[in-house]
């Protein structure tokens, strides 16, 4: 007879600039819910949920974090033990995507990693219903970036669960994979 498999859980940290959605994409896969009415997040807060990942039960614990400067208090103790991180851009705004990389930094400084280079990141590029054809960040810079690091990417859109379910799936398979 086969042992019972372990039960996992991962720690996901989503980071990103204000607006950008990262609360709306959280309670998209957590909650199936979508509000338009902003509503900054002070400090962080984590729901869970469960998955399966190749027949393995996995619980998700996804910390969401704020990204106003004045509410962002978070310390090295939040950051440890971090297993995957999900970085969140608004394709309609560039300086989004191009403070990924301050963003990546600080995941690095501050939970220590015992890899740097293998560390799992998972980016996202989010309110994609709300871009016409020639968005502001074109998807192929955007790959391009994510490919030079080894980063999945997907275009996505909490509105419309756009890709939302794709994206956290693959966030809890490459997080596995360091386990
Ligand atoms: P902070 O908590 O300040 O860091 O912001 P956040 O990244 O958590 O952004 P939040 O999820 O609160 O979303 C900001 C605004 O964008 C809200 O009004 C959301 O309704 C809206 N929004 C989020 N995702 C989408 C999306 O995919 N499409 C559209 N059209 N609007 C979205
Ligand atoms: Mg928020």
């Amino acid at each position: 007879m086969q042992a019972p498999k372990k039960k996992v859980l991962l720690k996901i940290i989503i980071l990103g600039d204000t607006g950008v959605g990262k609360t709306s994409l959280m309670n998209r896969f957590v909650n199936q819910k979508f509000t338009a009415t902003y509503k900054a997040t002070i400090g962080a807060d984590f729901l869970t949920k469960e998955v399966t990942v190749n027949g393995q039960r996995v619980t998700m614990q996804i910390w969401d974090t704020a990204g106003q400067e004045r509410f962002q208090s978070l310390g090295v103790a939040f950051y440890r033990g971090a297993d995957a991180c999900v970085l969140v851009y608004d394709v309609n705004q560039p300086k989004s995507f191009d403070d990924l990389e301050s963003w990546s930094q600080e995941l690095i400084v501050q939970a220590c990693p015992q890899s740097h280079e293998t560390f799992p990141f998972v980016c996202l590029g989010n309110k994609v219903d709300k871009a016409g054809p020639n968005r502001a960040v074109p998807k192929k810079k955007a790959k391009t970036w994510c490919d030079s690091k080894s980063m999945p990417h997907f275009e996505t859109s909490a509105k419309e669960a756009t890709n939302v379910d794709e994206a956290f799936r693959k966030v809890a398979e490459i997080a596995l994979l360091q386990e």
